[in-house]
């Protein structure tokens, strides 16, 4: 596998990779098994749209696997230099790439990214059904450190009114 910098036709590739593997492990797929689709799009426009947020943060932090010229995935990264803190906000690769080492050598990609920045910290967050993720981050050095709880309303029902 080849790591690379991230160029911007890649975006559609990697929205491509991400909706395929956020199946199962997204908010958005769960707000929309409890809601339905949310303005006319479905969980999967609302996840692809992660990636545009992560090049519009920081271009420059998204690194892209390759082997033998086909993208087969990606970190995104940015930088919070006043907190001191490295944020991984997306980590995905094709199924057939899994459970190869492959997410672990992203990983440690986006940790030298952190390095060479002079960044002390990273942080990275999953879903508490995301196995393969709590182990392989775990096994970076990654300390659970809170759990958080995720909240919608749907504002039409009578239920959420104010008064
Ligand atoms: C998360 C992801 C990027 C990891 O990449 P990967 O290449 O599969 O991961 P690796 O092969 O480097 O490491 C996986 C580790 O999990 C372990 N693992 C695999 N299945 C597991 C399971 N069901 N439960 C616990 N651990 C598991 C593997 O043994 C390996 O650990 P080891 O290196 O100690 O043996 C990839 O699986 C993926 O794209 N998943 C779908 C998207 C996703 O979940 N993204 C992250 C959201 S936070």
């Amino acid at each position: 596998m080849h790591i690379r910098p991230f160029r911007p036709d890649d975006l559609p590739r990697l929205k491509e990779i991400t909706v395929e593997a956020f199946t199962g492990v997204s908010i958005d797929q769960g707000i929309e098994k409890q809601f339905g689709p949310i303005a006319g799009h479905d969980w999967r426009w609302r996840k692809a749209r992660h990636l545009d947020e992560d090049t519009l943060t920081d271009p420059h932090g998204i690194f892209v696997a390759e082997i033998a010229d086909r993208v087969v995935g990606y970190v995104s990264t940015w930088i919070d230099h006043e907190t001191g803190i490295g944020h991984i906000p997306n980590l995905a690769l094709v199924p057939e790439c899994r459970g190869q080492g492959l997410g672990r050598q992203l990983l440690l990609h986006a940790f030298d990214h952190f390095h060479r920045a002079g960044i002390t910290h990273a942080k990275i967050e999953t879903l508490v059904q995301n196995e393969v993720g709590k182990h392989l981050y775990e096994s970076l050095g990654f300390r659970e450190v809170a759990r958080q709880i995720h909240f919608v309303a749907d504002l039409r029902d009578d239920s959420s009114a104010a008064g």
